[in-house]
């Protein structure tokens, strides 16, 4: 059984497909541990809802750098026995001390079809304001492994909607967040069977 934590900053809607998806049984993983560096995050309360451990360390005022700080969450991920690590709106840029450990076992969503609209400064209404923007016709969500490139690592799934000259980035994010929850379950349902392989630097999945 693939040990599962779900790193979060805010809301957690996507943590909450995930919740939902492994009470309905559709990956062979458990959620042992919700991550928050920000407590009250509404994720933290979303994990104690359904029973699920909920652990903030708070990024502001963290006394020492950014791989102290990593460092300590790769402790409190080791402790639990995580074996994948989903980042769900995680707003902070990792450093290899939480990487390297947990390299081609850490997923991230991004809402927008990569390797467009990727990149440090590229996150929430930014990214769909870009899009629209730029008169893209399509968009979308993409599930990637996390590497030392933001947003660069190996593509798992993907998944398109239509962008029309009347979407906002408001309607935008809603028809992106729609695809997001149904992609995240389906790429942790691929990696907790095991078909999930990553070979230079591409990834496959096995039949
Ligand atoms: C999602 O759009 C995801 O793609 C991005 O952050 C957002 C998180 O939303 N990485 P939520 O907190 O899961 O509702």
């Amino acid at each position: 059984m693939t040990k599962i934590a779900v790193f979060a900053s805010g809301g957690g809607s996507n943590l909450q497909s995930l919740l939902d998806a492994q009470a309905a049984g559709l990956f062979k993983g458990r959620v042992v541990l919700v991550f928050s560096n920000v407590p009250g995050a509404k994720a933290l309360e979303r994990a104690e809802a359904v029973g699920v451990e909920a652990v903030a360390l708070a990024s502001k005022g963290f006394q020492g750098n950014r791989e102290d700080y990593d460092r300590q969450v790769l402790g409190i991920c080791q402790a639990k026995g995580v074996d994948l690590i989903c980042l769900a709106g995680y707003m902070r840029i990792l450093t290899p001390a939480l990487i390297q450990p947990y390299l081609y076992k850490m997923l991230n969503i991004h809402p927008a079809l990569l390797p467009k609209f990727g990149g440090e400064g590229m996150y929430g209404h930014h990214v769909h304001e870009a899009v629209i923007k730029a008169k893209e016709t399509e968009s979308g969500a993409t599930v990637h492994f996390v590497t030392e490139g933001v947003d660069a690592g190996p593509i798992l799934l993907q998944g398109s909607v239509k962008v029309y000259p009347n979407d906002t980035p408001e309607t935008l994010a809603e028809k992106v967040l729609k695809v997001e929850h149904l992609l995240y379950p389906e790429a942790v349902r691929l990696f907790c069977e095991g078909k999930v392989k990553v070979e230079g630097g591409r990834v496959k999945v096995l039949p």
